[in-house]
């Protein structure tokens, strides 16, 4: 019996002594600065857009989607990891001016406007700007939106759109940070439409038969990655992207999304 206890005592000390043996091989491995660790860029995205950045619930807490899958395949060819940062759209290009994180994927238009404060790459999707109101609302075109309230979201160019049709016509406008925050309004009545991309506001349309919309014009400048201005990095992201449009991945990873949503 005692020398059953003092076996099992020897492997315990055993075991013990191999598995601090392994911690410390594994932390010194990490801190060597030599090997193949690849360097990682962060970046930054509004996870609100299906299905360009999301976070599927059901199935984790993972961002996925378009934007995701452009980032992991650009920064493979180049040598990067990624870690993707969430954030509110309206706070993404300040990130990226501060060094918060390095690049944008986030459905962002490249506006000549937005141009003045980052580089952009190639357009990789082009959208158009679509209302989006309540089934059986008595908003039909662009003229009913006179004497309502509109929600869009903050610092996007549907912002913009809103403002510029607010002064030709009494209408008000409202903004909210993330885009299930205009869905809920609608529904709950307090905004009578929102400006939504066309791509998005579809998945939301199939979801939810509460909601209905029209789509009035093309969006301004498609989307494309942002980088600091002047960054190192814009030239060779643009690069990568462009194999990536030219040989038809971008579109193969546009047509996976679109046809899960
Ligand atoms: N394309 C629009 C813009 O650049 C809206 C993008 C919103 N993106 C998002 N992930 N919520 O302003």
């Amino acid at each position: 019996m005692k020398k059953k206890w003092l076996s099992l005592l020897v492997m315990f000390v055993l075991l013990a002594g191999v598995l601090a043996a392994c911690g410390t091989s594994e932390s010194s491995s990490n801190g060597s600065g030599e090997g193949e660790s690849k360097k990682k860029l962060i970046m930054g995205t509004s996870a609100d857009y299906p299905p360009f950045e999301f976070i599927d619930t059901a199935k984790g807490d993972e961002i996925i989607g378009v934007d995701p899958d452009i980032a992991h395949a650009v920064a493979k060819k180049l040598g990067y990891e990624v870690e993707i940062r969430d954030m509110d759209f309206g706070g993404l290009i300040q990130a990226l001016q501060s060094g918060q994180v390095d690049f944008v994927l986030s459905a962002m238009s490249a506006t000549e406007d937005r141009k003045k404060n980052v580089d952009f790459s190639e357009i990789y999707y082009t959208s158009k700007h679509m209302i989006v109101t309540k089934k059986g609302s008595d908003i039909a075109s662009i003229d009913d939106l006179e004497g309502k309230t509109v929600g869009t979201q903050l610092g996007s160019i549907q912002e913009t759109k809103a403002k510029d049709l607010a002064k030709e016509m009494d209408m008000k406008v409202e903004n909210r940070n993330r885009i299930p925050e205009l869905i809920q309004e609608i529904k709950a009545g307090r905004l009578d439409a929102a400006i939504i991309e066309d791509t998005v506001a579809q998945g939301f349309f199939e979801k939810d038969e509460e909601l209905d919309g029209f789509t009035i014009e093309d969006a301004d400048g498609g989307y494309a990655i942002a980088l600091p201005k002047n960054s190192e990095l814009t030239e060779e992201f643009n690069e990568a992207l462009k194999e990536m449009i030219d040989n038809g991945e971008v579109d193969e990873i546009i047509k996976k999304w679109f046809s899960k949503e």
